[in-house]
């Protein structure tokens, strides 16, 4: 590298032909990159959304006072339990007495009954710890609280 810039200097065209090609290539790697990240993060964002559409959204909606079979999921992330006034709980439901978190959500949408026993969310099955992550990524993303 140092003998290569000692001959570049020699003559200065030549010197500003690497200087340009270096911040050419710098620049060009600088936006590859940039470009791979967003299209990942929209890649990811998209995952999320479809997986809730897959198993959460013949029951529910995210927007408020929507409820369907189930209860509407807007802001459940930090929201009550069992809270919603105009929503026809189970009893489980109603009494479970936390706040929903990421960790609680995704540890429901696994396997509901070891979360609150008794609840009435049926028929529904369970997804697999993968799925749960991204509909609890989505379920994050729709309330506000990244
Ligand atoms: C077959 C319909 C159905 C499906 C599918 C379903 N749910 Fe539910 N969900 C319900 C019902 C019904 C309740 C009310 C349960 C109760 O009162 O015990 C409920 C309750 C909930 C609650 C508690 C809400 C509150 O206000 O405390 C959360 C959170 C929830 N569901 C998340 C999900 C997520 C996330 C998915 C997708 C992975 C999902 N549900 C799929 C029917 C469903």
């Amino acid at each position: 590298m140092e003998a290569r810039m000692q001959l570049s200097q020699r003559t200065s065209r030549n010197r500003w032909v690497r200087l340009i090609a270096a911040v050419g290539l710098t620049w060009l790697l600088s936006a590859l990159a940039s470009v791979a990240q967003q299209s990942s993060s929209a890649t990811s964002d998209e995952a999320a959304h479809q997986a809730f559409n897959n198993s959460c959204r013949t029951c529910h909606s995210v927007k408020e006072g929507d409820n369907r079979l189930g209860p509407n999921l807007n802001r459940i992330v930090g929201r009550k339990a069992g809270s919603l006034p105009n929503y026809n709980y189970s009893p489980a439901m109603k009494d479970a007495g936390f706040v929903w978190d990421k960790d609680r959500l995704a540890r429901f949408i696994v396997k509901p009954d070891e979360v609150v026993s008794g609840n009435k969310m049926e028929p529904y099955g369970g997804i697999s710890p993968d799925e749960a992550a991204k509909v609890v990524a989505y379920l994050q993303s729709t309330s506000g609280t990244q």
